[in-house]
């Protein structure tokens, strides 16, 4: 199974960024736990990391026929991205992901524009909610193949 990880804005800096929101944990660490635990249940992870909205959209794209499904955290992009939102609609499976809680901060992180499109959502878990995410993921499509 191949698995693609995208990271939106700003996500490069976790670690060093709004700690007390975010954790100290790097992307770096992040994807390295998400590739241990990927090849502990057999699945092949690639991560992917942009600031650009038009950049994740075409990774989605790419994805479509190469990656049996996408783990995303597309950021502050979450809450905007109508075009980033149709881009997942039409690719593999995908589950949402957000370190925070959005919906104990501010009402503008409430609504997320991915959700509907997606398989399912984890929020609020600092990295582990990319665990979970994964976790999520690989038991969707493991059911899909039975
Ligand atoms: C985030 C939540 C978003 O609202 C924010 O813009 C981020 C990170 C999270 O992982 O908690 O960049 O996606």
């Amino acid at each position: 199974m191949k698995l693609l990880v995208i990271h939106g804005p700003n996500l490069n800096l976790l670690g060093n960024r709004q700690t007390d929101v975010y954790g100290t944990t790097s992307l770096a660490e992040v994807d390295a736990l998400l590739r241990a635990a990927g090849s502990a249940a057999g699945a092949d992870i690639e991560c992917y990391q942009s600031n650009h909205e038009g950049a994740l959209i075409d990774a989605v794209q790419a994805a479509r026929g190469r990656f049996d499904g996408i783990l995303i955290n597309a950021g502050a992009y979450s809450h905007t991205s109508i075009a980033l939102r149709d881009a997942i609609a039409v690719g593999p499976p995908t589950v949402e992901v957000h370190l925070s809680n959005i919906h104990a901060r501010e009402q503008f992180r409430h609504h997320s524009y991915l959700s509907a499109v997606c398989v399912g959502v984890v929020v609020g878990f600092g990295p582990e909610s990319y665990r979970l995410g994964l976790e999520g993921l690989i038991r969707h499509l493991s059911a899909e193949r039975d």
